[in-house]
């Protein structure tokens, strides 16, 4: 299937396009580069053995858009395009309303004059807000989000679902990702994250490359086993993999499907320090600092839906995934600058 990646220079979205390709799909990337570099084509290209068309166009430029779809005609879009740092959609709010939720009506705006109508949406677990439950269900009710990047996600998943509602040729699925990390394992495609990361994993490879002195453990009191916030962390090829399998559940008449995709066991901020140190024998100093504004002390999901509808399954543990990272890490210090 010929399938148009917003977001496909990035992290979650290069994984993809490997998995796609790797699957027999065309994927065709359209990034804007914002956030990404354009020489993870060529790494997806030596990965595959396949060329991969990529256009540098921002998704809320609508000529640009009908240019792609005149020359790809995609039947679906996967749609990772977006910001997505939690502290600056604090600062910069606007930014991100017009980017994200812009963006997406301009995508579907194009999208729905070119007669394509099924896409896989990008959201995430912070449309749950502090979980009613843990393990969290797709039945867990929406909650209230302590920051503009995760309204932004709220708001977009109501959009895509109101717009089935009106039109039910729409196809719709909504993959709800928990916390993202590892790497390819020819440790060459990985994060990038510009300046100091925000995310956990990225800082403690920083720390370990000797970029970052240590690492900041954001509050030790929580309701949890160690003090420390607890995550459902998955392997970024895992969930990669998962978006291919959603592929299958675009049939007409589907209408919107939603799934959690995570592994389902939580990880503490210090058992991920401690299964770090363990699969690459480093040490990872750390302090106790207070608390993050706007964190939550515990959110793993259930994850049985997905592999009951979908037949995926994350299949890497945290060892794995910390490997990943690391290798990631190790053979290019400064991302894709080398
Ligand atoms: P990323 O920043 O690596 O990828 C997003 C890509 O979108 C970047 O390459 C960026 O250049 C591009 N982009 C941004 N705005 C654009 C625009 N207007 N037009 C065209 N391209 C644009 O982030 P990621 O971690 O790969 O995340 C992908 C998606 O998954 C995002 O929507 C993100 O919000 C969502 N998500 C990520 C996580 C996570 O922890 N990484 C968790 C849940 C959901
Ligand atoms: N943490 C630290 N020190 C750091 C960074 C993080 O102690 O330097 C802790 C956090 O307090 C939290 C855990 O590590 O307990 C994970 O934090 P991340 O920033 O890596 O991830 P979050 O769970 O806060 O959020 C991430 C993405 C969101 C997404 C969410 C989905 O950043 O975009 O996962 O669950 F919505």
């Amino acid at each position: 299937m010929k399938i148009l990646v917003t977001g496909g220079a990035g992290f979650i979205g290069s994984h993809t396009v490997v998995e796609l390709q790797n699957a027999g799909h065309e994927p065709v990337i359209l990034d804007n580069l914002y956030n990404a570099s354009s020489k993870v084509v060529g790494r997806i290209e030596a990965i595959t053995g396949r060329s991969v068309p990529f256009y540098q166009a921002d998704i809320r430029d609508e000529d640009a858009l009908r240019e792609v779809f005149r020359k790809e005609a995609p039947e679906a879009v996967i749609h990772f395009a977006g910001l997505k740092a939690v502290g600056e959609s604090v600062r910069k709010p606007w930014e991100y309303y017009e980017n994200n939720i812009g963006g997406t009506l301009h995508l579907l705006k194009i999208m729905k004059e070119n007669g394509c109508r099924n896409i896989i949406f990008s959201s995430s677990a912070t449309v749950y807000g502090d979980p009613a439950f843990v393990p969290i269900t797709e039945e867990c009710p929406k909650g209230t989000c302590t920051n503009p990047y995760g309204w932004t996600k709220w708001m977009q998943e109501q959009i895509l679902t109101d717009l089935h509602t009106a039109d039910p040729e729409w196809n719709v699925i909504l993959l709800r990702y928990f916390n993202p990390i590892g790497a390819h394992e020819s440790g060459t495609m990985g994060e990038n994250p510009n300046g100091i990361p925000n995310n956990l994993m990225p800082y403690i490879t920083q720390v370990a490359i000797g970029r970052l002195e240590k690492l900041h453990v954001f509050g030790n009191d929580y309701d949890t086993p160690d003090g420390t916030g607890v995550r459902d962390y998955i392997h970024v090829v895992d969930l990669a993999r998962g978006h291919v399998k959603a592929l299958k559940k675009l049939a007409p008449g589907s209408g919107v499907n939603i799934y959690n995709l995570g592994t389902g066991q939580g990880y503490s901020v210090l058992d991920i320090v401690k299964n770090f140190e363990a699969a690459t024998g480093l040490n990872i100093p750390y302090v106790i600092d207070p608390r993050r504004a706007g964190d939550i002390a515990t959110c793993y999901c259930d994850a049985s839906k997905a592999e009951r509808e979908l037949g995926w399954k994350a299949e890497y543990g945290i060892r794995r995934m910390c490997e990943d990272s690391w290798r990631w890490q190790k053979n290019n210090p400064n991302g894709y600058d080398g």
